[in-house]
């Protein structure tokens, strides 16, 4: 290539493992050295210490604890407290901020309006995503960019708050209901069930197990290192938008099939199957045909290249819950039979096509009562942490606005012709 005069060499790089890397090399003379990574599949985006992964022996670590402990002796309040601020907090310190978390779970009157305008059939990520904006609005301090870390930590709080009453709410919308507004005698997860499930003039008490379930897949889903949503929120928030509207472009990121909603899939996929006859055999042949394979959705990451350690925990909890509940659900007996095939079928473990966490808790939101459509709302009600932690790094290290270079690929210079 000849660029401003001077002949350049583009050594073009092919053939690497997913065929993404091109590598300019002496043009980095002019302009650096610009790698064409679409889906940011080899580039890290940032230094972080929040969450480890490491994909090909399946760890999970968040700030350095093993994610199977934390499901197991802490609750969702303290993984978020030790996400956000790094730590996991004293007794005090806890006992501090889930008072705090109580005490903002109300929001504004107004917002009902808001929500009014909605169409019923609104999906309720799209109400999610709009409410937690609309907080930028209703605390305009929030889009100063240089906050106290005070003014910051009440802005953390508010959201980890208001995100149940939000999500609650945008199911209410959908399903035509008046709302409830939160409970703040009942613990976290409890008050959110409640306001989800609560129907005028009745006497509504979470059953506890669905509620310890609850909380243990929300600390499943409460961070997974740099992804489309959390690298969405960096993103944003390294344009100091406020984090209200960083944690809203996160929320809208997590919405697409491909991210938070492949749990949606994995339950479609399941009852298409249901429908043509609920033969499970018949579709693991079909993803196995070379020419023209079945997708199995919720099989295998991007990431993982061993078991999901979110899938296995979820697994158990999956397992706890249908058989303490006595739910039964031809869905989940062909999703036994997927899973089995998945674990069991030399086909399935050589490709490592094993069940993911999207395969599991779709599961299990179903056998909570959970329709289809609020799966993802629960992502995000679990992710929130993750998200919040991830801009809070980002902002404390000053890290520069996000911005992406581009390999041009169209026209070089024309002479423009008047037709
Ligand atoms: C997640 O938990 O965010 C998903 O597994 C997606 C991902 O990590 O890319």
């Amino acid at each position: 290539l000849s660029y401003k005069g001077q002949e350049y060499e583009f050594p073009v790089i092919t053939g690497t493992e997913n065929e993404s890397a091109i590598e300019i090399g002496k043009l980095r003379d002019v302009s650096g050295l610009i790698t064409l990574d679409p889906g940011y599949k080899n580039t890290g985006a940032t230094k972080s210490a929040i969450t480890f992964l490491d994909g090909e022996e399946g760890i999970l670590r968040y700030r350095g604890y093993r994610i199977d402990e934390l499901s197991k002796k802490s609750t969702f309040l303290e993984v978020a407290y030790l996400l956000i601020y790094g730590e996991l907090p004293t007794q005090s310190q806890y006992d501090a901020f889930t008072k705090e978390i109580t005490l903002h779970t109300l929001v504004h009157e107004d917002i009902k309006k808001i929500l009014a305008g909605f169409p019923s059939n609104a999906h309720p990520m799209g109400v999610l995503s709009s409410l937690i904006c609309s907080l930028s609005a209703f605390y305009p301090d929030s889009l100063n960019p240089n906050q106290s870390e005070e003014e910051v930590n009440l802005s953390i709080v508010r959201l980890l708050a208001k995100m149940p009453t939000f999500a609650a709410w945008a199911f209410k919308n959908k399903m035509g209901h008046p709302v409830n507004y939160p409970d703040n005698s009942l613990d976290y997860c409890s008050n959110f069930l409640k306001m989800m499930f609560a129907l005028p003039a009745e006497t509504y008490e979470a059953d506890p197990i669905v509620a310890t379930a609850l909380d243990k897949l929300l600390i499943l889903h409460a961070d997974h290192e740099q992804n489309c949503s959390t690298s969405t929120v960096r993103m944003v928030g390294s344009s100091q938008a406020s984090i209200y509207a960083s944690i809203s472009a996160g929320i809208n990121a997590l919405w697409g099939p491909l991210h938070g909603g492949a749990n949606q899939s994995v339950i479609e996929m399941l009852e298409a199957i249901k429908a043509d006859g609920g033969d499970a055999k018949k579709y693991l042949d079909k993803a196995k045909d070379k020419n023209d394979p079945f997708r199995l959705m919720g099989f295998g990451h991007r990431v993982y290249k061993n078991f999901d350690p979110r899938a296995k925990i979820i697994k158990q909890a999956a397992d706890e819950v249908l058989s303490r509940l006595g739910v039964t659900d031809p869905v989940l007996e062909i999703a036994k039979e997927l899973e089995y095939a998945a674990l069991n079928d030399q086909y399935f473990i050589d490709r490592k096509l094993y069940p993911n966490v999207d395969f599991y808790s779709g599961i299990i939101y179903r056998a909570l009562g959970i329709p289809t459509d609020m799966f993802t709302v629960m992502f995000a009600l679990g992710r929130l942490p993750g998200w919040i932690a991830q801009w809070k790094e980002m902002r404390e290290n000053k890290e520069p606005i996000g911005r992406p270079r581009q390999v041009y690929v169209g026209a070089t210079e024309r002479d423009y012709v008047f037709i």
